[in-house]
C-alpha cells in the first residue's frame, strides 16, 4: 500500500538545546540558514507525500508559522524588488498539505505518535523525527517506501555506528535477508558497551502500518513517565514482521549540540556561496 501521509513529532522540549529552546523549538533551529525541519519537510515533499501531521507542543506554533504564507513579508519583499527572496518564501508554504496536531504534554515519542491516529486513519504512514536531518541523494523516507512497496508490516531506518557508540542508540539484532535489508528480531534500547547485538542503530525514519496505533494505547509508559515507540514496535513486531533498512546518505544529529555543529559544517562546506570560504576559514584549526 502507498504512503501518503506523514508524522513528524516535534513537541519535544529540546533540553539538550537549552537555553537555546527556552522559546525557539530546535526544530527551527537554523543548519546554515534552513531551519531543520524544512529540510525534512522537503525530503517528504520530493518523496511524494501529500500530507503533513505535524506534532506541536509548547512554544512550537512558530514552526507552523514556518510554513504558512506570511503577507506582510512577502509584501515587503515584492516593494523591495527581491523577486528571488519572494519566490523562496512562498515556496516553503506551499511544500506540503500541513495539519497541526498539538500534544498536549511530552509524554514521549510514542505518545507525540499517537495523536496522530485520527488523521492517519486505516493506512500505513511515514514518521520522520523533527530533529533527525538525513543528507541523501535520494531522500531516506523516498529510499525506504520504495522497499516497503514490496512488503508488509513495519520498517525502521538503520545505520552502522561505531561499536564504542552502540550504548548511545537503539540497537538491533536482524537477519540480513537482501541487500541493505534486515528482519528485525530484537530492538534493545541503548544496551551497555560490550552487550549490544550488533553495531546497527535505530535511525528517526519509520514506516509503520495502522495497527501501531492500538498497541500504543496499551504501552505503558517507562521509567522516566515516556511512552516509547520502540516498545510499541517491538510489540508489533510478535504479529507483524519489523524490517530494518540501511539507507545511503548522512545522518546527523540536530538536537545534540555536536550533532547540531557537524551539520553546520557539512552543510556549510556543501554551500554554493560559503563553501570555499568557510573552507578557507576552517584551515585555521588543523588538527
Ligand atoms: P528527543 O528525545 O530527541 O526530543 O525526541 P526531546 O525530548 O525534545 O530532546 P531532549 O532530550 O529533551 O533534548 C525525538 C523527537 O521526538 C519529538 C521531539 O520533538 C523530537 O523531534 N518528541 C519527543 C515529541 O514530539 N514528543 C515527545 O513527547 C517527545
Amino acid at each position: 500500500m502507498k504512503v501518503k501521509k506523514a508524522v513528524i513529532p516535534a513537541a519535544g522540549f529540546g533540553t539538550r538545546f537549552l537555553p537555546a529552546t527556552k522559546v525557539v523549538p530546535k526544530e527551527l533551529l537554523p543548519i546554515v540558514d534552513k531551519p531543520t525541519i524544512q529540510y525534512i519537510m522537503e525530503e517528504v515533499a520530493s518523496s511524494g507525500i501529500e500530507e503533513v501531521i505535524l506534532i506541536t507542543g509548547r512554544e512550537k506554533g512558530s514552526i507552523e508559522d514556518h510554513f504558512d504564507t506570511s503577507t506582510e513579508l512577502e509584501n515587503y519583499l515584492k516593494k523591495k524588488g527581491r523577486l528571488d527572496l519572494l519566490q523562496m518564501v512562498q515556496r516553503i508554504a506551499e511544500m506540503v498539505t500541513l495539519v497541526a496536531v498539538r500534544q498536549k504534554e511530552p509524554l514521549g515519542l510514542g505518545h507525540a505518535v499517537l495523536c496522530a491516529k485520527k488523521i492517519v486513519g486505516e493506512e500505513p504512514f511515514a514518521v520522520l523525527l523533527g530533529d533527525d536531518l538525513i543528507d541523501a541523494e535520494v531522500p531516506c523516507i523516498q529510499q525506504m517506501m520504495e522497499r516497503y512497496q514490496r512488503l508488509d508490516g513495519a520498517m525502521i531506518a538503520i545505520q552502522k555506528v561505531p561499536k564504542s557508540e552502540t550504548h548511545l542508540y537503539g540497537i538491533i539484532k536482524g537477519k540480513r535477508i537482501e541487500d541493505r535489508l534486515y528482519r528485525v528480531e530484537e530492538m534493545i534500547e541503548k544496551p551497555r558497551q560490550g552487550e549490544a547485538p550488533s553495531n546497527l542503530a535505530i535511525i528517526g525514519r519509520y514506516i509503520l502500518p495502522p495497527q501501531i496505533f492500538e498497541i500504543l494505547e496499551k504501552t505503558q509508559p517507562d521509567q522516566r513517565g515516556e511512552i516509547q515507540l520502540t516498545d510499541a514496535i517491538k510489540e508489533l513486531n510478535r504479529d507483524l514482521p519489523v524490517f530494518g533498512y540501511e539507507f545511503i546518505g548522512d545522518r546527523y544529529d540536530a538536537g545534540d549540540k555536536l550533532g547540531y555543529l557537524q551539520a553546520n559544517i557539512a552543510f556549510g562546506l556543501k554551500h554554493p556561496e560559503l563553501g570555499k570560504k568557510l573552507k578557507r576559514y576552517l584551515k585555521k584549526y588543523p588538527l
